[in-house]
């Protein structure tokens, strides 16, 4: 197969090597076979991907824009099991009958939301952006400066990573049809102050949220990037380096677990392993049309 340059400008941005694709001979170094899935249902052999890469602007050096960390992990909220993540109590006034809401409710429920503490210092709720069927869904961690101001998700450093990346794969968060176009979305609504990680309250207050913009997309892949985004939808605290490479599933539906774009930023090696996530996903997501 051959590049055209813009497909190799994104390969150099992810840190990735060309490769052959599998339908086209064995797979090669930089492009390992997709690993066994996972805890899902038989499912049709993975689809080749179409990497029909748009002009990609260069993703500006490495920026951190939260503060956002894989290594090390977080500890684990319960002494009992250090792989679980406990389920917190949630008393103050979160938005009742989330679980029913359509998608206007539920914009407005996050709009004016005060679950939390978070709903004092910010500027602008931040509840997803992209198609409300969209095929693919990404969940990060929560808002940062940029994303309270403007009110949409993954707009600074790490979200023109992360649009490169989904560029590579032919998504994108811009107007396109479904199968083309993500819907992303974080674990928190509000941004927490000075980009500080999300409380364990903040996270149980903010989760109904997630898990109805989850039911009423219906995505085929959820890629989870970061710790945050993993603990929330997969209950474990679990490192992303032991997560990684294979089909986890959050209602029903396909989770691969992945790096956050702005650990990614300051660890630019573990880009290419973020691609193999990538790839895997577009795999799963493949199989799940196919299916
Ligand atoms: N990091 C995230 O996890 N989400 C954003 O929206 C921005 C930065």
């Amino acid at each position: 197969m051959s590049w055209d340059p813009r497909q190799l400008a994104m390969l150099k941005e992810i840190g990735v090597l060309p490769w052959e694709p599998r339908d086209a001979g064995p797979a090669d170094e930089g492009h390992p076979q997709a690993p066994a899935v996972e805890a899902a249902p038989a499912e049709a052999p993975a689809q080749p991907r179409q990497a029909a890469a748009p002009a990609i602007p260069a993703a500006p050096a490495a920026a951190r824009q939260t503060p956002t960390q894989e290594p090390p992990q977080v500890p684990p909220r319960t002494t009992a099991d250090p792989a679980s993540v406990a389920p917190v109590a949630v008393h103050a006034r979160r938005p009742t009958g989330v679980e029913q809401m359509d998608w206007p409710a539920l914009r407005e429920a996050v709009a004016g939301c005060q679950a939390c503490k978070l709903c004092n210092g910010r500027r602008n709720t931040v509840f997803g952006v992209g198609h409300e069927q969209a095929d693919w869904m990404i969940v990060g961690e929560a808002p940062g400066e940029q994303e309270d101001l403007k009110g949409e998700p993954f707009v600074g450093q790490a979200g023109k990573l992360l649009d490169n990346m989904l560029r590579s794969l032919a998504l994108t968060r811009s107007e396109a049809p479904s199968t083309h176009q993500v819907f992303i979305a974080n674990v928190l609504k509000c941004r927490p102050p000075h980009n500080r990680n999300p409380e364990p309250e903040e996270v149980a207050q903010c989760e109904p949220f997630l898990q109805r913009q989850v039911e009423l997309v219906q995505p085929k892949i959820i890629v989870a990037m970061g710790r945050f985004a993993v603990q929330s939808l997969l209950r474990t605290g679990e490192p992303i380096g032991r997560l990684r490479g294979r089909v986890h599933r959050y209602h029903g539906v396909p989770v691969i677990v992945t790096y956050h774009p702005a650990y990614l930023l300051r660890n630019l090696p573990d880009k290419a392993k973020a691609w193999e996530d990538l790839c895997l996903a577009a795999d799963t997501a493949a199989a799940a049309s196919a299916g």
